[in-house]
């Protein structure tokens, strides 16, 4: 009897551990299969964090880093075929006007539409001088239209636009996505010669809806104390982030462009705003470091992290992806990206609901609360902010 059970008992044990083990080289070949994309993406993110705190504190300045290329300074140096200098003067033309906020907005020569949308809605200087009582200043940064043999009549369209709303700063250069740093660089050029005393200075893709109301307030509740409109990079931000290395990828970046395994903490460049003083510090850094580095909000992060800034993180700031259409939602919304057709709808919602903006209550807040949760926490929803914002 006790030979026959045990005779049983190694039966079930050999199931039992046959199972096993084919269990185990199921889970084994499906990590295998998978192993390749896992690789890219946990894997080079973890790896990136990694070294997230040895980048930040890397400093690219000092080390050398620097080829023989040219430096920020002189690839700056493209002519402006259109400028406003008197931009952010004052009416009687002998200081500066008090500009709370410079608007600067990449464009591209032939996004005309996106730009008049904007001027209609968020970018629209009257609305917020009469509204809200404070002065923005818009500005679109464009270069020249990549194609030479539709240049010289996108040209002609530009300069009639201009005419019209004063509001264009190009500079003689090719207007591509590998000459986005070039941007950036005119961004803060400008800024520094033509506009240095807005207390703050956004920069924003010209497919993005802004707030303009919420962010004013925000950044009015930051002036009124003492060190919050100082030392300010805020939007959505990207911490150690790994370079792309397969050559297939838009934003493929080569080691010998870009060599360490991870980027200094930055901002998503679909919105972001800083401070004047940290808009200084960017210019500094601009005229040393090389530009090669053509994204350019990589190249923000690395001239911010030789200055000693680092970025600050708004829940409400977005990076890819559209803001949940919600009344709850615009109560607490600065920027939303990938909009071209429906910002003007979508400014008439959110105005309309500042116009009648009584407070909510109790219960209006708690359902408030309960719709953000809904709309940001649940897994099938494309994660404009994150689910945190939903309790901020
Ligand atoms: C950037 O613009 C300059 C000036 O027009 C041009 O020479 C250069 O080829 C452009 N770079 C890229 C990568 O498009």
């Amino acid at each position: 009897m006790a030979g026959v059970e045990m005779f049983i008992n190694i039966r079930r044990i050999h199931k039992y551990q046959c199972a096993q083990l084919l269990t185990t080289g199921l889970l084994l070949s499906v990590v295998m299969v998978c192993w390749e994309p896992l690789d890219h993406h946990v894997v080079s993110h973890l790896v990136s964090y990694s070294y997230r705190y040895l980048v930040n504190s890397y400093d690219f300045l000092g080390s050398g880093g620097r080829r023989p290329g040219p430096t920020g300074g002189e690839a700056a140096g493209y002519p402006y075929l259109i400028n406003h200098p008197w931009k952010c003067v004052s009416e009687d033309g002998k200081g500066w006007e008090d500009v709370l906020l410079l608007l600067f907005v990449k464009s591209s020569p032939e996004n005309f539409e996106r730009r008049q949308a904007i001027r209609d809605t968020w970018g629209d200087e009257g609305f917020v001088s009469a509204q809200l009582g404070v002065n923005v200043r818009l500005a679109f940064a464009v270069g020249v239209h990549p194609d030479a043999r539709r240049r010289s009549r996108v040209q002609r369209a530009l300069l009639r636009e201009d005419q019209v709303h004063k509001d264009l700063i190009q500079q003689n250069f090719v207007d591509t996505f590998h000459n986005l740093t070039t941007k950036l660089l005119l961004q803060f050029h400008w800024s520094q010669m033509y506009c240095p005393r807005a207390r703050f200075l956004m920069s924003a893709d010209d497919d993005v809806f802004v707030h303009t109301p919420n962010l004013v307030q925000y950044l009015l509740r930051l002036s009124s104390t003492q060190a919050g409109a100082r030392n300010l990079w805020v939007g959505h931000v990207h911490k150690g982030a790994p370079p792309v290395r397969r050559r297939t990828n838009k934003y493929h970046v080569p080691y010998d462009l870009y060599p360490w395994p991870s980027y200094p903490d930055y901002t998503a460049g679909a919105g972001y705003v800083v401070s004047a003083d940290v808009a200084a510090k960017i210019y500094r850094a601009t005229l040393l470091l090389d530009p090669s580095m053509y994204i350019d909000d990589v190249f923000m992060g690395m001239c911010a992290q030789a200055m000693g800034v680092s970025p600050r993180e708004h829940a409400y700031f977005s990076g890819q992806g559209k803001a949940p259409y919600h009344p709850c939602i615009y109560d607490h919304m600065i920027t939303s990206h990938g909009h071209a057709d429906d910002v003007r709808s979508l400014w008439r919602k959110v105005t309309d609901r500042s116009a009648h903006g009584s407070p909510r209550g109790l219960l209006g807040n708690l359902y408030c609360l309960a719709v953000r949760a809904m709309l940001l926490c649940l897994p099938n929803h494309q994660k404009t902010y994150s689910c945190r914002a939903a309790f901020t």
